[in-house]
């Protein structure tokens, strides 16, 4: 029977590496905030450009991620990218779904808790198909505040045990 009540422990949740991972690379390519806004208080000189005191910019974190100079193939879904050797190679700004700074997310290590239990009661439940799709490149999304999904159509099948 399927078990959907059967919570996991914490030590089981540390323990998904891959999975962790796989959350990783979906929150590079699909930012769930897709752009930040900042107020700039003083000058900031960012070589060759200054950000003037007094504007308004906007951090494309759905560019930022895909920058080819530092993901090679950045179109191309690679857990991988996220085991720690070579996220030792990359400046810690590089990647930032849930912000940097004094105003990042309160909620990242929850956030990063509750998907990955979320996924992992799922997964281990149903077996998950999309439909009418060949690739994630054949979602399409609206840029809002939050990203969103307009058009994709998942089957679940319960798993029989
Ligand atoms: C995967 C899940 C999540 C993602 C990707 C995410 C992402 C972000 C990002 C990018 C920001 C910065 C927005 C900005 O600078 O304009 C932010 C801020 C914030 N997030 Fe999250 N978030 C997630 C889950 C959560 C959860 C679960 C909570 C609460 C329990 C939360 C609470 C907040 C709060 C309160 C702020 C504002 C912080 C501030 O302005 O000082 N987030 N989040």
């Amino acid at each position: 029977m399927p078990n959907m009540e059967n919570s996991p422990t914490q030590e089981e949740i540390n323990r998904l590496y891959y999975l962790e991972r796989v959350i990783k690379e979906t929150l590079r390519l699909v930012p769930t905030i897709p752009f930040i806004l900042r107020y700039v208080d003083e000058d900031i000189k960012c070589d060759p450009y200054i950000f003037p005191a007094g504007s308004n910019i906007v951090v494309p974190l759905v560019l930022l991620h895909k920058n080819p100079d530092v993901w090679p193939e950045p179109e191309k879904f690679d857990p991988d990218r996220f085991l720690s050797n070579e996220v030792a190679k990359r400046h810690r700004c590089s990647y930032i779904p849930f912000s940097f700074g004094a105003r990042n997310c309160i909620g990242l290590r929850f956030g990063m808790m509750e998907v990955k239990i979320m996924v992992a009661t799922i997964l281990r439940n149903f077996k998950v198909r999309t439909v009418g799709m060949k690739s994630w490149k054949d979602i399409q999304w609206e840029y809002m505040v939050m990203l969103k999904v307009k058009n994709s159509r998942l089957r679940f099948e319960k798993r029989k045990f």
